[in-house]
């Protein structure tokens, strides 16, 4: 049985992660703020199953204590909001950049096998290049990509100062069951087919996304564990997606033919909304090369199994 650290596993990538690692038999610690009820611990049922360490991912003590003794650390605690990121850079880049400069401090003393470190598509900033690829230049313009691209670069480093055996990944937007954060689209708008409501939509639907799934993204995450414990996976960043771009107006109309509504969304926005990307998608193949992991989930069964869930979830 492994000893596996995750910070942010009250959040919902993390909440799926840690469900798949109790899953695998490992022992899950997890280090969040201290929650409400309806963290994602409590949402899947898993709560007292994990060592829960409540406290700030910039706070050395409590990391430390969250890291010790951990044979793999997976680092997803963050401020993943763009709206609120943008609002207070301050305390985005503390949670982002000194939290995650302060885990791999932490990481660099105690030894674990992997640390896989969360950075984000986002971290690559707009480009005209698609898709993207591991090897274009990151070139954040928004507090919350730049925030990420810190990240990343600072998580790399410790590979080629320290050989600490890390990688980051940079997926692609994440969706599914069990997103609690009702300001992203998905949730949003499949909470509003389902009561009846015409969802707002801050942009006019051109926008074009990589959608990938969270059982895909736990796939992922998994994956690129296992190539840095062997060793490929070492100071690599990682795309993961779907490697296909659909717009927001498509996803919607999706989400409301599964919901079954009659309702009409309601565009607000011309084109995308401020401080946000018009068109991303990720290559995959590096970390399909790597570890053979692809995308399992088609966006139909995807958003199926999402709209599925927040049915049952009211
Ligand atoms: N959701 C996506 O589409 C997506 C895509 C690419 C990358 N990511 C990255 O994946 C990671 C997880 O994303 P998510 O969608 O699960 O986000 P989330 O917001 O649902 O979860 C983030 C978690 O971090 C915790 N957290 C925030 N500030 C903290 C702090 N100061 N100390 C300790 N914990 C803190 C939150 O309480 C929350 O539980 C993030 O690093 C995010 O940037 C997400």
């Amino acid at each position: 049985m492994s000893r596996v650290l995750v910070t942010g596993g009250q959040g919902f990538i993390g909440g799926h992660l840690v469900k798949a690692l109790l899953d695998r038999g490992d022992e899950v610690v997890v280090l969040d703020l201290p929650s409400a009820p309806g963290g994602a611990l409590a949402l899947h049922g898993i709560l007292a199953e994990v060592e829960l360490i409540e406290g700030d991912v910039a706070d050395r003590e409590a990391v430390g204590r969250a890291v010790a003794g951990a044979d793999s650390l997976f680092h997803l605690a963050a401020q993943t909001l763009v709206g609120p990121a943008a609002a207070d850079p301050l305390g985005t880049f503390r949670t982002n950049v000194e939290g995650t400069w302060t885990v791999l401090e932490a990481a660099r003393g105690a030894g674990p096998a992997a640390v896989v470190v969360a950075s984000s598509d986002k971290a690559y900033g707009p480009s005209d290049s698609l898709p993207y690829r591991e090897d274009d230049e990151l070139r954040p313009a928004a507090t919350y990509e730049g925030s990420k691209a810190a990240a990343d670069v600072i998580a790399r480093s410790y590979r080629d100062s320290w050989e600490m055996p890390v990688a980051v990944t940079r997926l692609a937007n994440v969706y599914g069951g069990g997103d609690l954060n009702r300001s992203r689209l998905v949730p949003e708008v499949v909470r509003a087919f389902l009561d009846g409501r015409a969802p707002k939509i801050r942009s006019d639907g051109s926008p074009r996304r990589d959608f990938l799934h969270v059982s895909d993204a736990v796939a992922a995450y998994l994956a690129i564990e296992a190539a840095v414990i062997a060793g490929p996976g070492r100071g690599e960043a990682l795309n993961a997606g779907t490697g296909e771009a659909h717009s927001v107006r498509e996803l919607i109309g999706l989400i409301r033919e599964k919901a079954g509504s009659a309702q009409e969304p309601d565009f607000e926005g011309e084109g995308s909304p401020p401080g946000e990307i018009d068109e991303q998608y990720v290559d995959p193949s590096k970390l399909a090369d790597l570890t053979g992991w692809t995308a399992a989930l088609s966006l139909d069964e995807g958003i199926g199994e999402a709209v599925e869930w927040y049915r049952q979830y009211r």
